[in-house]
C-alpha cells in the first residue's frame, strides 16, 4: 500500500528537542528554543553555501551577483566588480557570522555570543541564561571548490549571576550543556550531542526543510587504521609526533598494514568522516604554530564532546584530556588527537616515551 512506502512517522529535530525537554524535570523550554533558533541558522548557511556553490560553477560573475542579489540588493553593483576569490570566501565567512548572531540574538536565550569572525565577545541585553560559542563557516578556504564546510557550536549554561563578561564564557569543554557541528556537503549533516548523552546525527530534507533523525545513537569505531592530518607540517613538528606519524605509516609488525591518509582541510569534514569510519584527526602544536592552529572554545571543544560521547577520544597535544583544558582567552588555541578510542591511546603511548 502507498502507506507503507511513505514514512509518516519520521522524528524532526524539533520533535527530538521536544522529547529531550520532557526527559527533563525542571526544563523551562528556554533550552529547546535556542535549539530551535540554531537549527535555523544551520539552514540559512546551508542555503547561502549552496547557492554560492551551485553559481560558482558556471561564471565567478554570476557567482557574486547571486549572491548578493539574495542577501544584500544594494551592493549588486560592487559584487559584479573583479572581487577576487579569497574576497568571496571571506564574504560567506562574513555572512555566516551574521546569521548567527542575529538568530543568536533574536532568540533571547543568549547571553555572550563567541565567535571565530568577531574579535570581541558580543554581549546581548536581556536576560539570556546561555553562551554560545560558534565558528560559523569551518573550512572556508574550502568554499570555491566546492568541497564540504561546516558550522560548529558549543552552548554553556551561565552561572545565575553572570554579568556577562567575556571570562565567563572561557569554561572547559566539560561544562558544555551541547555541542555539535553541521556539516555542508552533498546533504547538510547535523551532529548534535548533549551533556553524558549519546550522539544523534540529522539530515536536512530540502523538500520539508527539516533535520531528520537519520543517525541515532551514533558510536565512533573503536579503531580503524586511517590518519588525518596536514602532513605538509612535518618539518615543524616535534619527536613524539613524527615518531607516532612513522609508526603508523612504517609498522614494526609485519601483520599490520600502514594507515591510510585522508586530509580535507575542513575540520568539521575531517572529523564527521573520523566519526563515521573511525581513525584519527589531528592539528598538532608544532615549532611553526606553537599552540596549534585550532581554537579551543569553538573548535576543539566541541568536536572533543562529540567524539568522547560516542565512544573515541580527544587530547591536547601535551595528552592532556581536550574538554579539561581552560582557555585562556576566547580565541586560544590547542593542539588535538581525536578520533576512535584505540587510536587516540596510541597517541599517547607513544608520546609518553618522549617526556
Ligand atoms: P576556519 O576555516 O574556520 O578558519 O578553520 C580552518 C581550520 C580547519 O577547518 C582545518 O582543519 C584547518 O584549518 C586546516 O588548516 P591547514 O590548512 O593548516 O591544514
Ligand atoms: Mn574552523
Ligand atoms: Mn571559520
Ligand atoms: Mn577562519
Amino acid at each position: 500500500s502507498q502507506s507503507a512506502e511513505v514514512k509518516t512517522n519520521i522524528i524532526t529535530l524539533t520533535r527530538f528537542l521536544t522529547e529531550q525537554e520532557h526527559k527533563q524535570k525542571h526544563a523551562t523550554g528556554d533550552f529547546t528554543l535556542l535549539c530551535h533558533a540554531l537549527q535555523f541558522s544551520f539552514k540559512s548557511i546551508a542555503y547561502y553555501i549552496r547557492r554560492a556553490t551551485l553559481t560558482n560553477v558556471s561564471s565567478h560573475r554570476l557567482h557574486t551577483f547571486h549572491l548578493f542579489q539574495l542577501t544584500s540588493p544594494q551592493l549588486i553593483g560592487l559584487a559584479g566588480s573583479s572581487n577576487t576569490t579569497g574576497d568571496d570566501q571571506k564574504k560567506l565567512d562574513v555572512i555566516g557570522n551574521e546569521i548567527f548572531i542575529n538568530v543568536m540574538r533574536g532568540s533571547g536565550k543568549v547571553k555572550i555570543l563567541v565567535s571565530e569572525e568577531e574579535e570581541e565577545a558580543i554581549i546581548f541585553p536581556g536576560n539570556g541564561k546561555y553562551a554560545v560559542v560558534c565558528d560559523p563557516i569551518d573550512g572556508s578556504s574550502n568554499l570555491d571548490a566546492g568541497v564540504s564546510v561546516g558550522t560548529i557550536f558549543g552552548i554553556f549554561r551561565l552561572a545565575d549571576n553572570a554579568e556577562g563578561k567575556p571570562e565567563e564564557v572561557c569554561l572547559p569543554g566539560t561544562e558544555l550543556v551541547a555541542s555539535g557541528f553541521t556539516m555542508y556537503g552533498a546533504s547538510a549533516q547535523l551532529v548534535l550531542t548533549m551533556k553524558g548523552g549519546d550522539v544523534n546525527g540529522f539530515t536536512l530534507d530540502n523538500a520539508l526543510g527539516e533535520f531528520i533523525l537519520t543517525h541515532p545513537n551514533m558510536r565512533i569505531p573503536k579503531k580503524r587504521a586511517i590518519y588525518s592530518v596536514n602532513e605538509g607540517n612535518t618539518v615543524y613538528w616535534d619527536d613524539a609526533c613524527r615518531a607516532y606519524f612513522e609508526s603508523i605509516k612504517f609498522p614494526q609488525n609485519p601483520d599490520e598494514k600502514p594507515y591510510s591518509a585522508r586530509y580535507i582541510g575542513s575540520m568539521v569534514a575531517d572529523a564527521y568522516r573520523t566519526l563515521c569510519y573511525g581513525g584519527i584527526f589531528a592539528y598538532p602544536a608544532d615549532k611553526k604554530s606553537k599552540k596549534g592552529k585550532l581554537r579551543i572554545l569553538y573548535e576543539c571543544a566541541p568536536m572533543a564532546m562529540v567524539m568522547e560521547n560516542a565512544g573515541g577520544l580527544a587530547v591536547t597535544s601535551d595528552q592532556r584530556r581536550m574538554l579539561e583544558v581552560v582557555p585562556e582567552h576566547i580565541h586560544d588555541r590547542s593542539g588535538i588527537f581525536m578520533g576512535s578510542y584505540d587510536e587516540v591511546q596510541k597517541v599517547t603511548a607513544i608520546y609518553a616515551k618522549y617526556d
